[in-house]
């Protein structure tokens, strides 16, 4: 990472602590708008909020870890994540699996060359009724068939080119709270 970068970094690190405050109750919230800013949690970032937070780096490395939310690689602009627990399975993801990577273009894991896309799997997403369950984001698709797939893509192409108009294509990464199905926001 070039040193400007890391000086950037650094700041927005100290404006998030400021926000947010330095007890270990600040680390998730620090995380989550690192994330939505960066599009992932660096480990140099890692590094200066466990500084920051007087924390051990590998607590924080965990958090990043653990959660599917946050990375320490970058994402695309529309995470999309299909669900792989045992009742999407049942209600046939594996379909719906195919018709994302061939719309798509990638696998599963992987980011579209153009920073649009990161397709990824989910554990379960509390709608095992209503399977198979996709999250675009922070939208929430149930019931979802391969003939959908097309359309749910759509969708975010057309959000992103609206959005690309106004705004540099700078990475944009996944919101934790679900909303609901008809529509995603970049
Ligand atoms: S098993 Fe897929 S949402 Fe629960």
């Amino acid at each position: 990472m070039l040193v400007g970068s890391q000086q950037k970094l650094q700041d927005d690190i100290r404006a998030l602590v400021q926000r947010h405050g330095r007890t270990r109750d600040a680390l998730l919230p620090i995380l989550q708008d690192l994330q939505a800013k960066h599009a992932c949690v660096p480990d140099f970032a890692m590094q200066v909020v466990a500084d920051e937070l007087g924390l051990h780096p590998a607590e924080v490395y965990g958090v990043v870890s653990f959660y599917a939310f946050l990375g320490h690689e970058p994402r695309g602009r529309f995470v999309v994540r299909l669900c792989r627990t045992v009742s999407c399975e049942l209600a046939r993801t594996a379909p719906v699996a195919r018709q994302l990577e061939n719309e798509l273009g990638i696998a599963f894991g992987e980011t579209t060359r153009d920073g649009r896309f990161s397709l990824e799997w989910a554990a379960c997403l509390g709608l095992c009724d209503q399977g198979p369950a996709l999250l675009v984001n922070d939208r929430v698709y149930t019931k979802v068939t391969p003939e959908r797939v097309h359309a749910i893509v759509e969708d975010c192409r057309r959000v992103f080119g609206a959005h690309a108009a106004q705004t540099e294509p700078a990475a944009h990464a996944a919101q934790p709270a679900l909303a609901a199905e008809g529509g995603v926001t970049p």
